[in-house]
């Protein structure tokens, strides 16, 4: 089995859902209390042993590959100032030379389609594929757990989750087989079905493990669900030639792609700090009063 070693985050999108607030920043770049949502999600990728951050980008979205990278003047500064702390924690998150790269899906087109972007960069071997709108709180992190799963079963995972049976239409949803070590498997998926066609609530949260196999499904690009190149659809095209896992994931998520997810996130994760959480809990505790 190839050690899992790189990771995709698509943050080609364009952010409508959060407009005006994205009309010139990049929704990847909202911060959650001091850090922006993407850094979020690589710090997840990071901790489950991910070597290689591949991001596909769009237009406007070129802050994000300068907060990647060393900002040479800045920590310089920090430095002379005795700002040592959080230069240290700039620091840890910094991606080693080399560890990134860029690549632009040029056309709106869907997931599968930037999934597909990335496919020289990837070359022949499994990665994981993280996306930045939902951010997870669990200890370990949800690419972390099902990395645990995936030394044991190797070939494809997606973590998936229960959501409201009237809100299938907003996810790829899945279908259970049998228990298998810690996850279990996967007999079907179907993209975004209306409540009444849906086979299962356990919704695809937005974590993969997918073998390279995938590209060249992708490399059809066959129009699904909102007339867009549909990742799901490609991953049961793959489900066909190899083994598929789910993982139920055991945390909390936000979607961060909608502004009552993304207030949701910054309320959790305020109260998960320390030096945070007696301040933010009077507060809500004085407003929620009034
Ligand atoms: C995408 C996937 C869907 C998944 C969802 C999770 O949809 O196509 O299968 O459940 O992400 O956020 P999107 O949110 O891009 O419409």
């Amino acid at each position: 089995m190839k050690k899992l070693r790189k990771a995709v985050f698509p943050v080609a999108g364009l952010g409508t859902r959060f407009l005006p607030a994205t009309k010139a920043v990049p929704k990847e770049m909202l911060t959650v209390v001091d850090r922006p949502v993407i850094q979020y999600v690589v710090d997840e990728a990071r901790e489950a042993g991910i070597e290689h951050f591949i991001f596909v980008t769009g237009r406007n979205k070129a802050v994000i590959e300068d907060h990647f990278d060393l900002q040479f003047e800045l920590y310089d500064t920090l430095e002379q100032r005795g700002k040592n702390e959080v230069l240290s924690r700039l620091k840890g998150m910094q991606p080693a030379p080399g560890q990134t790269s860029f690549t632009r899906q040029q056309e709106p087109l869907g997931l599968g389609h930037a999934v597909w972007c990335a496919r020289e960069i990837v070359g022949d071997e499994p990665f994981a594929l993280l996306l930045p709108d939902m951010i997870m709180q669990s200890e370990p992190g949800c690419l972390k757990q099902m990395v645990d799963l995936y030394e044991k079963t190797g070939n494809n995972i997606v973590a998936v989750e229960e959501c409201d049976p009237l809100e299938t239409h907003k996810y790829g949803i899945v279908v259970k087989g049998k228990d298998v070590h810690s996850g279990f498997e996967l007999t079907g998926m179907v993209e975004k079905p209306k409540p009444e066609d849906a086979p299962t609530n356990l919704y695809i949260n937005g974590r993969y493990i997918l073998q390279p196999e995938i590209f060249s499904i992708l490399e059809n690009q066959e129009r699904g669900a909102g007339n867009e190149i549909q990742l799901t659809d490609s991953m049961l095209r793959l489900l066909e030639k190899q083994p598929f896992y789910g993982y139920h994931f055991k945390g909390r998520t936000f979607d961060c792609g909608s502004p009552e997810g993304f207030v949701e996130a910054n309320l959790a994760f305020a109260l998960a700090r320390p030096d945070m959480k007696k301040h933010v809990t009077d507060f809500m505790r004085e407003i929620a009063a009034e």
